[in-house]
């Protein structure tokens, strides 16, 4: 089957089972800054997953844009991409286990209205339950999958696994059925309950593996199991029982309904329905592949790493730049770029001289014109931006390239990246392949460095010689840090950020926080951040390990990347260097890169006044603030 028709059938089992479809959301989330991307079809569901009842009702089905960033380092194998549809149908506090996991095994198993797969090649998962969390095993799944397959007269063997290496231990002992843990079988954003934030909501999950055959191949364990890693098993679906929220306690709470969050990657059920696992050889690659053949001049088969890595990133790429997204130097602008320049580096070593990136976009552009019509339409827009890229970063990388080879054994990285904008990890990549090595911590650290000082000459540039802007904003830096931790010290220690943004009229911050707070806990915090501003205490930065930060309870923004060593800044009793046990008794301690005033006394300058302008709801589990120093 193709794409296409995967999607199709499957918007079509689902509507004629009562549900609404409702159109794809954006790959940039709306109105919700603690993520960068949309990387699974529940995300812009969430305020309805809580409980807000949803305008389309109460059964929905979509087929969403998802990307995940963190899959970046993971293309290259058969069935691992950073963009791909997510099939998903929701049950919104009305259906539940018994009638979902029948719909999506006859929705796979169907040859009249679903996808026709054999039953004998799918395996499915359920929950083990949970000691840490005191969450019980998914036992009602258990039953369901048990007469599904007995009534396609497969033997349902139930197999408890518990965990990874476990199951890589001991094999499929002939089951069909199989447990695992919390890391295996709990879903949520964050992971299993112990890393789920405050106001977070999640379940236990109930995943469905396809057998493409291979043998197993005991680089990834002793022996195979439904969840080893070799590439014989591929997950294809996972129904989701999303009926838990975590409480700022860390304790969990039903959810006011039980509710169904089912996703499935478009592309690998389309691989299924092929009985092969290669994701890359389903049709929406087929033209833009051909044109990576054709400007090669080598064979899919003889690449296939390359050849993933740019056909993943270009059809990423299609899709930001039609969504609005422009190669830059930070958030998703930086995405883009990375994926642009990984992609020139293979085509590259794929011996493509000369630009190459916008005609493979265009394979994308067409494959895509019925299912994403505005890929489509922007396809000038797309050629425009990836050629303009692609020339300047060619150009960076000659130049790089000819520095590289001046410098023998001893790569000065620091100076590639700030010189020729060479990224650190390109270097690492070519010292790598090289067999030469690098300080890469102290690189890192230099970097860190160079990024606060430029990002201070930017806010004095960008403040156009109006002085005072840039210093209002380096003040409300400041005042943040003092917020984030009198936000700690009423609302509790599960308080963390998730989102910030700082001009010189204001600053505001996003925070874990599943309730609104009350008049008395903001006129608290006001209170205390007045106090520390009248304390005058000093502000420090200091450079260290990002280990030691960690153990000094530095705080930082939940998701983000830090490089091994970090800037810290301390408010209060704190010396230069974290050895000094003072250095544990500074009021915040924060990553950052600053910059930041001197002491806190340079907020109340001219008599201001630190004040809360407002509390809202930002998303599920997040609050807002935004204040000013007046
Ligand atoms: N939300 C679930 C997932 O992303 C379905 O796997």
């Amino acid at each position: 089957m193709t794409v296409a028709d995967v999607r199709k059938r499957y918007l079509d089992f689902f509507t004629k089972r009562g549900h609404t479809v409702i159109p794809s959301a954006p790959i940039v989330p709306e109105n919700d800054p603690t993520t960068l991307f949309t990387s699974s079809g529940m995300q812009p569901l969430v305020p309805y997953l809580l409980g807000q009842p949803h305008p389309q009702g109460i059964r929905l089905v979509d087929s969403q844009m998802s990307f995940r960033a963190d899959d970046v380092e993971e293309v290259g194998d058969n069935r691992h991409t950073t963009f791909f549809e997510m099939l998903g149908n929701w049950s919104l506090g009305d259906y539940f286990k018994q009638e979902q996991l029948p719909w999506v095994f006859d929705y796979l198993t169907s040859a009249t209205e679903g996808l026709g797969l054999d039953p004998q090649k799918l395996y499915v998962t359920v929950f083990g339950g949970d000691a840490e969390s005191a969450m019980i095993a998914d036992s009602e799944s258990v039953e369901i999958w048990k007469k599904l397959f007995s009534e396609k007269g497969i033997a349902a063997t139930f197999v408890e696994l518990g965990t990874e290496e476990h199951g890589n231990e001991v094999g499929m002992q002939g089951g069909r059925i199989f447990s695992y843990g919390a890391k295996k079988n709990w879903w949520s954003r964050a992971g299993v309950p112990s890393k789920m934030p405050a106001g977070e909501i999640g379940g236990p999950d109930s995943e469905i593996f396809y057998d493409f055959g291979l043998p197993h191949n005991p680089a990834f364990g002793k022996e195979c199991h439904p969840n080893c890693d070799c590439g014989r098993f591929i997950e294809i679906g996972n129904s989701v029982f999303m009926q838990f929220i975590k409480q700022t306690d860390g304790s969990f709470k039903e959810l006011p309904k039980r509710n169904v969050d089912f996703g499935g990657g478009l592309e690998r059920l389309t691989a299924a329905t092929r009985n092969n696992p290669d994701v890359f050889l389903t049709d929406v690659f087929d033209a833009a592949r051909g044109v990576i053949e054709a400007r090669s001049g080598t064979k899919y088969e003889d690449a296939t790493r390359s050849f993933r890595i740019i056909l993943d990133h270009m059809r990423a790429a299609s899709f930001f730049i039609a969504s609005g997204i422009r190669p830059a130097n930070s958030e998703q602008g930086y995405v883009l770029r990375r994926l642009i320049r990984r992609s020139l580096r293979e085509a590259d070593k794929l011996g493509i001289k000369d630009a190459v990136l916008a005609e493979v976009a265009e394979g994308f552009g067409n494959a895509y014109a019925e299912a994403y019509p505005f890929v489509h339409n922007a396809a000038q827009t797309i050629r425009e931006e990836l050629e303009k890229e692609e020339t300047q970063f060619r150009k960076t990388l000659a130049q790089g390239m000819r520095e590289f080879e001046k410098m023998g054994n001893t790569i000065d990285a620091f100076m590639l990246f700030t010189t020729y904008g060479f990224p650190l990890e390109l270097t690492e990549e070519i010292a790598r392949e090289r067999g030469l090595t690098f300080d890469k911590a102290a690189v890192q650290a230099k970097m860190t460095e160079h990024q606060a000082l430029s990002r201070a000459g930017a806010a004095q540039k960008f403040a156009g010689g109006l002085a005072d802007h840039a210093e209002q904003t380096v003040r409300y830096h400041t005042a943040h840090h003092l917020l984030l931790k009198a936000l700690q010290s009423v609302l509790g220690p599960d308080v963390h950020q998730r989102g910030s943004n700082i001009t010189s009229e204001r600053l505001r911050i996003d925070f874990s926080y599943g309730q609104k707070m009350t008049p008395e806990q903001l006129a608290e915090v006001t209170r205390i951040v007045n106090e520390k501003i009248a304390e005058a205490l000093p502000v420090t930065r200091t450079v260290m390990q990002k280990e030691e930060a960690e153990k000094l309870g530095a705080e930082h923004e939940f998701g983000a990347q830090y490089p091994d060593q970090v800037s810290v800044y301390s408010v209060g009793p704190a010396t230069a260097t974290s050895a000094d046990p003072k250095f544990s008794e500074a009021y915040s301690i924060e990553f950052c890169g600053g910059p930041h005033v001197e002491n806190t006394r340079e907020l109340g300058a001219n008599g201001a006044q630190f004040k809360i302008l407002k509390e809202e709801a930002s998303s599920a589990g997040v609050r807002r603030i935004k204040a000013v120093l007046e």
